[in-house]
Parts: C-alpha cells; sequence; structure tokens
C-alpha cells in the first residue's frame, strides 16, 4: 500500500498479528520519509528519529557517560515481537548520541525479541545487561549479555554468553507460570552472604507476581520458590523495580544498601490498565521477601509515579552524583495509523530524581537539574499577581510550544471552598466530572498550556481545593478534552489528590509541543499527558495563567523560560548506525 503524505511516502506491507501493547498491528515493515516539520515531534525529549520505541531499558553510568537503551523497531512505527535494544549516550542525561544498536534477535533463545532488563554492575566496574529474550518456542526467558571492551565507555558492542538461557521456566520444570509471560529482570542486588538476587515480573491469573532468584557467581541462577511478592487482582506484573531510598536524605541509594535508614521502593508496571503504581515498605532479608507498609493500596488506585501516561519506568543509581534517577516511556494517544504515517511512535519523560519524602509517606520527584541548561537567559519573571475569579492572564515572551514554567500559588481564604462529596473517592474521575470549564469556589486555577488564539485549543493544569470530613483535600489535574481538534485523540484527563498544605501550591509545568508534563507541590505528584494541537503549533501556541474558581488567587511568583532544542539523536548518525549493523536486523 503507497499512501502519500506531504510530498514524501510511505511503503507498508500489511499482515495482521495482535501485539503485547494492546493494539492491532497492520504491517511487518514500514518504510517513510516522515515529516521533518512534524509539529508534534519533540524538541528536548528523548526520541529516536525515527520508528517504533518503548520501554527505556538498563539505564547506567559507566566512566562517567550515561548509557540508556530502549526497545525499539527498526523496521516501523509499530511495535513487533523481534524487537531490539537500541542505545544512546550522555554525559548530561538531556542531549543524547545514538550508538550501534547493542542487542538484537540472534539466538534461538532470543530469536523472536530482545525484550526488557535492566544492567547491573558487577565487582571490577564491568556493566552485564540481563534481559528477556523472546525463544524460538515462544518463551520468555532471562539472558546475559556483557561488553566486548571494557575500556570502551560508551560500551558499542555487547556479546551474549554462551551460558545463555539463564533463567528458564517451561511447563516441563513444575513453575505453575506461563513460561510465555515471565519477563523483565531487576538490576541484581547482593547481600552480605555474597549471593546475588533479582526479581522477574509473571502472574498466575489474576495474581500479579514478582519471582526470586539467586546467584552465587551471577551465572548459575536458582528460582526461590517463595514468592518475592504478590498481590491479588493485578494481572501480569510488567517491569519490575525495587531499590532503596533513605529515610531522612536527599540522596539517592546504590541498589545494595540496607540497613535502618532506608525503606525499600517496589513498583510494577500493570499490563492490564497500562498504569504503574509502587508501594514503600521493608525488605526482609531473613525471609527475602518485600512487605508493604501496613496500609499500602497494591492497586494502580495507590501511589503512583505519575497519574498520567507513564510506563515501563525503570530506574538506576547515579553513583557520580549519588541520585537515584527515574526514565519512563510516554505513550501516545493518537491512533496507531495515524502514528504509521507520521513514522514515530514514544517518548521518554525527562529522567527524574527520585528520594521518600520527608513523610516517609510517598516518594517526591523532580526534572534532572541538567534539564535547566536548555533554559534561555531571557525569562519572564512575575513576582506577585492577584488572579482574579474567572479570569486568565497570558504569560508572553518565552515560546509557549517549548517551555518550563514554574509557577506558585497563595490561596488568602478558605471560606468558599467546595465540600467534598463522599462519593468522589477517585481524583481521575473527578477531574473528569469538573473538568477545566466548571466553576468552583477555589480553583480551578493553573496553566492553560499549548493555547490556540482563540482558546480553541488548550491544555490545562490545575488545581480545585475541596472540604473534606477532617481537613481540605487538594486535586491536581490535567484536561486535555479542549487539546485538539483532531477527534480521533484520547482526550482523557488526569489526577490525583495532593498530600499538601491548600494555602501554598506550586506548579512546574515542561512542555515540548506534544507532551506536557507536570510536577505539583514541589514534585509530590506528577501528571503526564500527550496531546496533538492543530492551532496551537510552534510560534502559534500561548500560554496562560488562568482562575475559573470564584475566589482570587495570588500568583506569588512565577518564572517561565523558552527552552532550546536540545541534540537527541541526531538522524544521521542513527541511520549511518543502523545502516552498519544492517545484517544483523
Ligand atoms: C512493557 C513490555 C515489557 C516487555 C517489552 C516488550 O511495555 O511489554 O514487559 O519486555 O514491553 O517490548
Amino acid at each position: 500500500m503507497v499512501i502519500p503524505i506531504n510530498g514524501s511516502w510511505l511503503v507498508l506491507s500489511i499482515a495482521l498479528m495482535l501485539s503485547s501493547h494492546g493494539m492491532i498491528i497492520t504491517a511487518q515493515h514500514q518504510e517513510v520519509n516522515y515529516d521533518t516539520n512534524d509539529p508534534h515531534r519533540t524538541a528536548y525529549h528523548f526520541q529516536p528519529p525515527q520508528n517504533w520505541m518503548n520501554d527505556p531499558n538498563g539505564p547506567l553510568v559507566y566512566k562517567g557517560i550515561y548509557h540508556l537503551f530502549y526497545q525499539y523497531n527498526p523496521n516501523g512505527a509499530f511495535w513487533q515481537p523481534d524487537i531490539v535494544w537500541a542505545h544512546s549516550t550522555s554525559t548530561d542525561l538531556i542531549n543524547w548520541t545514538p550508538q550501534p544498536i547493542a542487542l538484537t534477535p540472534s539466538e534461538p533463545y532470543d530469536i523472536n525479541g530482545c525484550w526488557s532488563g535492566s544492567t547491573t554492575i558487577l565487582p571490577g566496574d564491568i556493566p552485564a545487561i540481563l534481559y528477556t529474550g523472546f525463544s524460538n518456542q515462544k518463551y520468555e526467558v532471562q539472558n546475559l549479555a556483557l561488553p566486548k571492551n571494557l575500556s570502551d565507555p560508551y560500551l558499542k558492542e555487547w556479546t551474549k554468553v554462551p551460558l545463555n538461557p539463564l533463567m528458564v521456566v517451561t511447563p516441563n520444570n513444575n513453575h505453575s507460570f506461563n513460561a510465555s509471560s515471565i519477563r523483565d529482570p531487576t538490576t541484581a542486588w547482593r547481600l552480605a552472604d555474597g549471593k546475588w538476587r533479582l526479581i522477574i515480573g509473571t502472574h498466575q491469573g489474576k495474581r500479579g507476581i514478582a519471582v526470586l532468584y539467586t546467584s552465587k557467581d551471577f551465572a548459575t541462577w536458582n528460582y526461590v520458590e517463595r514468592f518475592f511478592h504478590s498481590a491479588e487482582d493485578n494481572g501480569m506484573w510488567e517491569c519490575p523495580d525495587f531499590f532503596p531510598v533513605y529515610v531522612g536524605k536527599s540522596l539517592g541509594a546504590d541498589i545494595s544498601v540496607i540497613g535502618k535508614d532506608v525503606k525499600h521502593v517496589f513498583k510494577v508496571s500493570l499490563f492490564d490498565t497500562q498504569y504503574e503504581y509502587y508501594t514503600i515498605g521493608t525488605y526482609d532479608i531473613n525471609k527475602d521477601i518485600y512487605v508493604p507498609n501496613e496500609g499500602s493500596i497494591e492497586s494502580d488506585l495507590g501511589l503512583r509515579y505519575d497519574y498520567g501516561k507513564f510506563y515501563a519506568s525503570k530506574s538506576f543509581f547515579d553513583s557520580m552524583t549519588d541520585r537515584r534517577i527515574v526514565f519512563g516511556w510516554v505513550n501516545e494517544s493518537l491512533t496507531q495509523t495515524e502514528f504509521m504515517i507520521k513514522g514515530w511512535f514514544g517518548i521518554q519523560a525527562i529522567p527524574r530524581t527520585i528520594v521518600l519524602d520527608q513523610s516517609g509517606k510517598q516518594l517526591v520527584q523532580w526534572p534532572v537539574k541538567e534539564v535547566e541548561t536548555l533554559r534561555e537567559k531571557n525569562h519572564v519573571e512575575w513576582l506577585s499577581q492577584v488572579i482574579k475569579g474567572g479570569s486568565l492572564i497570558e504569560i508572553s515572551g518565552i515560546t509557549s510550544s517549548q517551555a518550563d514554567v514554574e509557577i506558585s500559588f497563595k490561596v488568602p481564604d478558605l471560606t468558599y471552598v467546595e465540600e467534598l462529596d463522599q462519593t468522589w473517592t477517585n481524583p481521575q474521575i473527578l477531574c473528569s466530572l469538573k473538568g477545566t470549564s466548571i466553576e468552583g469556589g477555589l480553583g480551578p486555577f493553573g496553566l492553560l498550556t499549548l493555547a490556540s488564539t482563540g482558546l480553541e485549543e488548550y491544555t490545562a493544569i490545575f488545581f480545585r481545593i475541596f472540604k473534606g470530613p477532617n481537613k481540605y483535600v487538594v486535586l491536581m489535574c490535567s484536561d486535555p478534552s479542549r487539546s485538539t481538534l483532531n477527534p480521533t485523540t484520547d482526550k482523557l484527563s488526569f489526577g490525583t489528590f495532593v498530600d499538601v498544605d491548600p494555602e501554598d501550591l506550586s506548579l512546574r509545568t515542561l512542555i515540548d509541543h506534544s507532551i506536557v508534563e507536570s510536577f505539583g507541590a514541589n514534585g509530590k505528584s506528577c501528571i503526564t499527558t500527550r496531546v496533538y494541537p492543530t492551532l496551537a503549533i510552534n510560534d502559534k501556541t500561548k500560554l496562560y495563567a488562568f482562575n475559573y474558581g470564584t475566589v482570587n488567587v495570588n500568583i506569588t511568583k512565577l518564572n517561565a523560560w523558552s527552552m532550546k532544542k536540545a541534540q537527541i539523536n541526531l538522524s544521521k548518525n542513527m541511520e549511518y548506525h543502523n545502516e552498519e549493523h544492517k545484517d544483523e536486523l
């Protein structure tokens, strides 16, 4: 089939297939001359120049260089099982250089795909990749790859070890798991007994399960009968992550740190809903199990890194700066067909530092400080400004389609706060119910991003305050219902309750053409949304502070910057590298 687009062309060879990413795939190979002026391509978010990308894989730092691997389909803007590990490197987590593809299907144990996994730094500073291979029998097995040349800080070449596969569940070895859904090994950690441990995600019916494997030498791995952790009504657990966080210190902890001053975080990605959740708890090293804190909610109604689009996330310890940093895949909200035409699919969120909040009850995230190097010098600053009920104020003087905005609000009077109805327990539903245009007592107030001149299009990020039975309740929403005139876009609202003093509220929003990433209350609650404006594009984009509640609100501070374009996977290099490795694909 040949579809003409913008003077270029698209060739699709059609075949029907159901992907693990829940969509019907209609092609096995796609060639596309993509539109370089596509207004939805991002300027400072990680993307390959073209084709499909999903999970971030095995981020690490080695000899001063950051590495990010990712699930990539070199054949087009769609997922297919025989996906590869593409690879990029960086010195600042923002500008990225493409490297040769690190892993491609080649052996019986991964011939149908090199799926997600993690890296572990072995003694002697040796990085090791553990990944899931989709085998010739369509089993998911776990494999090891090591760098060919340890003196190369770019780790350009990787060798799969002859012992592979190292961890196999088959119908014959008495495990009651589906051999075709046990995947995504974590970074391994080591306790005082010298043994390595890692977990892998799986399920038995609706029970989500993390199975534990241990090893003395990183080569022979033993399955541990007792589940490391499991939870009912979760379905398949993809991409588990397990790591320590310091209590009362804003530093990241390396993977094997244990002790009184750390708690542990356990995160899973739910295949069934495509959302993630995490709990905070205790790692019981005597039983080798994880125990979430009492009262933890073990579903995506619980704590999330991000209450919007953010999936298959993976954290790593940055030993250069003592930070734990998390990457997350941001899925699209257009139809697959539209992306086949665009020729690309998927971006990564700006990497975030992640620490335990002072309260110990949740995590706090913030975009890595390196992203601030993209801020243009001349920026907009407001010191104090009243924003009257039912009004909006334009924030002019910056490139609103590519911006970083920090805004703080002070609520002078809580008298007129709306009562929280007892049935409003789900914040996402509440955000849809009380969208941007419904007037409340206090709120909605926040930002209208990616707005067109006549406000035909905008994406709102805002707060609303309610009076609950014993305390005030702050709701944070991202409402894309007016984000585009394109009728086929998914315009679902996202929202969360924020555990914060309602009188002082802050919002930081990173805007980048088709993504709006928002951090409420200094990183206590994050919401990422994908939007595809048709009018509010490039220099036709506007930005507003708004207050559609009845009561006035004070803006105590606003700083807004235009963001420079980052150097990310410049296509020439990428094509060159793909060309170089063509035989392997
Ligand atoms: C998550 C996931 C992983 C799997 C990979 C395949 O998005 O389904 O579980 O390893 O993607 O691309």
